[in-house]
Formats: structure tokens, C-alpha cells, sequence
């Protein structure tokens, strides 16, 4: 079985993706931590700026962009507020690709960002020139990206898709006849080909925090704790995603904890979705789906090492001195900007 699924897997030798190790830093004193928001909050209004925050990120900038106003979203959601928001500073606390979308849907907006050294192990390990003469060997294929990807291989593309709109996309296209050639995260392409049975040819990148969880523990897991219900990102290998009650985006898994009547969850995602989710169902008990442990094996143990390098410190220091600004050249831009409206304005059909 694994190997068949191998089969249609793209042979591209992938750069080795350099993985910076999980930032540990000590807790800033309440009153401090109170003061440095209040700085934030003031800083946010005068500048006439929003914060823009993903799930994975720390629960402080989570509540900080709720309480001013902004939002904290998944990763289509945070496209979509930026582009209805009428803030001139969008200020996107995430990854790279986060505030890069936000910047190609809203040209005319200043787009800044906590650390633009914030990637993702998906963008990196799909570059653009490689991506593009591995398309045009395939000319025949629809190119599908996640948004997980650069503003480049956005532009390279036919359709831009979020976990949260994946299948519903590829639907649509399977629909037409349409053979896809999709890219850059091969879980998520296995999952919406199996569901779909669509002829795809996967770009074979991945994501170091969801390729973390292990299959066997988790059976373990599940055998402990047979009350409670498995929720999966589908950036997750297959072994994992079969083992799942729930299989969806951040926003579906958060929204699983809240309406499901189970009274455990074991939750195979980054674990800053937890602030989220105790927020929504404060009763309910949530576990962290095992990876190879704390000890050498493991690169990310359920924390992208990336989304830990926004902190409330680094939000006030782009606000004050407004460094951190994103830049995506406007000829590119415009490029990149057709294949994420195209999904834009797909989600919009489906909420009719
Ligand atoms: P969502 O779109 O589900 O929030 O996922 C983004 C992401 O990077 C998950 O690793
Ligand atoms: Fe990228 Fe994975 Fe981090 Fe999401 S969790 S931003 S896919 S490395």
C-alpha cells in the first residue's frame, strides 16, 4: 500500500532544511508582561496597525490580537482579514509565507512581521527554480501549491490552497478532468488524492512538526485513553491521519474540541493550538499526539521552531522602529496574486 502511494511521488532531490533548534526562554514577570501589552495595544492603535496571528503561535500575541481587535485565525482565514481589515499596517505573527500572502493580496499596505526569519520546512524545501522545471516537465498538470510556499512558487501556480480548503479545490478540479501536479507538502496531497482518487503527481516536501508524530505511539496512546477522540492536521503521514476521528485544518480541529461530545482529545498539531482550544472548551482534556520525544530524534516535538520565534519583544521592537517590513516586488506580485484571489473567490462560492 505505502508503496504504491510512493509511486506517484515527485524524484526531485530537496535541499536539506536547516532546523533551528526550539528557542527556549524564560517567562517575562507578570507585571512586566502586563506593561510590555499595554506598550503593544497603544503602539497598535497609534500606528494604525492590526495583528494578524496564527494558531501555532504564542497564546499571549494569540489573545493580544483578539483583545485589539485583530484576529487569530488559520492561515486562509488570516489571508482573507487582512485583504477586509482597514488598518494600513497589517503586523502578521506567523511564518513567512503568512505575511508574504498578506502582502500580495494587500499591495498597497504596509506588511510587517515579529522575525522574518520565521520559515517553514514546506517553503523551504520547495525552490522556486527547481519547482518550475519540475512544472514544466508536466505541462499537461494543473499546478496546485499550498500556501505554505513562496510568493515565486505561488506565482508559478494555477490554484493556491490552504489545508482548510484543499479538498474542496481538488474536488472541483477533479471535477473538470483535470490531472494535478501538486506541491509542496506530500501528506496533504496523499490524503486529498486518497479521498478524491484525482491522477496527482506529489511534490515530495514535508512538514518537520506533523512528520514528528509517531504511528505507534499513538495506537499506545489511544489504548489509555479509549474515551477520547483523535484529531489530525493533514500535514501528518498517512499512518497518522488513519488513526484520526477528525482529520482538518487548525480552524476544524479547534472547532471538533468545541462541538464534539467526547471529553478527551488527543490532538496530532503544533501544541500552541491548545490555547485555542482551552479557551473554547476549558472541561475538556487534551494530549499531545506522541513524537520521537524530547531526545535526539526528535526535531520539533509538537512546536514549530519557527512560529516560537514571534514573541511580545520582538512585536514591540517592529512596531516602535517599524523594521521587519515585507517585500514582494509588484511585477511578482500581481502574478502571485491571481492563483490565491482564484481560491478567495472559490471559498466565497462555497459559504453561499
Ligand atoms: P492551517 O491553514 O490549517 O492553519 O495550517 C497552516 C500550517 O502551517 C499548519 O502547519
Ligand atoms: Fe511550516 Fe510545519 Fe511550521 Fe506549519 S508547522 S509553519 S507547515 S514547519
Amino acid at each position: 500500500m505505502k508503496n504504491q502511494l510512493r509511486e506517484n511521488l515527485a524524484e526531485v532531490a530537496l535541499p536539506v532544511v536547516n532546523v533551528p533548534a526550539h528557542p527556549v526562554r524564560p517567562e517575562l514577570p507578570v507585571e512586566e508582561k502586563a506593561a510590555l501589552k499595554e506598550r503593544i495595544k497603544a503602539m497598535l492603535h497609534e500606528k494604525n496597525a492590526v495583528l494578524v496571528a496564527h494558531y501555532y503561535t504564542d497564546g499571549d500575541l494569540q489573545d493580544l490580537a483578539e483583545e485589539t481587535g485583530g484576529c487569530v485565525a488559520d492561515s486562509l482565514e488570516m489571508a482573507r482579514f487582512g485583504t477586509e481589515h482597514p488598518a494600513r499596517t497589517l503586523v502578521v505573527a506567523g511564518v513567512r509565507f503568512m505575511g508574504e500572502t498578506s502582502k500580495i493580496l494587500n499591495n498597497e499596505k504596509r506588511v510587517l512581521m515579529p522575525d522574518l526569519g520565521a520559515t517553514c520546512s514546506l517553503d523551504e524545501g520547495c525552490p522556486a527554480a527547481l519547482f518550475s522545471d519540475f512544472c514544466d516537465q508536466h505541462p499537461e498538470h494543473t499546478v496546485v501549491v499550498y500556501a505554505n510556499t513562496s510568493a515565486e512558487v505561488k506565482a508559478r501556480s494555477h490554484w493556491v490552497v490552504t489545508s482548510g480548503i484543499a479538498l474542496p479545490i481538488i474536488k472541483h478540479l477533479a471535477g473538470r478532468g483535470e490531472k494535478i501536479l501538486w506541491g509542496p507538502d506530500q501528506h496533504l496531497g496523499r490524503y486529498v488524492q486518497g479521498l478524491t482518487g484525482v491522477e496527482m503527481i506529489l511534490w515530495p516536501g514535508s512538514c518537520v512538526v506533523h512528520e514528528a508524530f509517531k504511528a505507534e505511539a499513538l495506537e499506545q496512546l489511544r489504548k489509555q485513553h479509549p474515551l477520547a477522540a483523535v484529531l489530525v492536521h493533514p500535514e501528518s503521514p498517512l499512518d497518522i491521519v488513519e488513526q484520526a476521528d477528525v482529520v482538518g485544518s487548525t480552524t476544524a480541529l479547534i472547532e471538533a474540541v468545541r462541538t464534539l461530545p467526547h471529553p478527551e482529545f488527543i490532538v496530532a498539531t503544533d501544541a500552541g493550538i491548545f490555547n485555542k482550544m482551552r479557551q473554547l472548551a476549558p472541561n475538556k482534556i487534551l494530549l499531545s499526539a506522541p513524537t520521537a520525544g524530547e531526545g535526539a530524534t526528535c526535531r520539533s516535538c509538537a512546536r514549530c521552531p519557527w512560529m516560537a520565534m514571534n514573541t511580545l519583544e520582538k512585536l514591540a521592537v517592529v512596531l516602535e522602529t517599524g523594521i521587519n517590513e515585507i517585500e514582494v516586488a509588484p511585477e511578482l506580485a500581481a502574478r502571485a496574486r491571481i492563483p490565491i484571489q482564484r481560491m478567495l473567490d472559490f471559498a466565497k462560492t462555497l459559504k453561499k
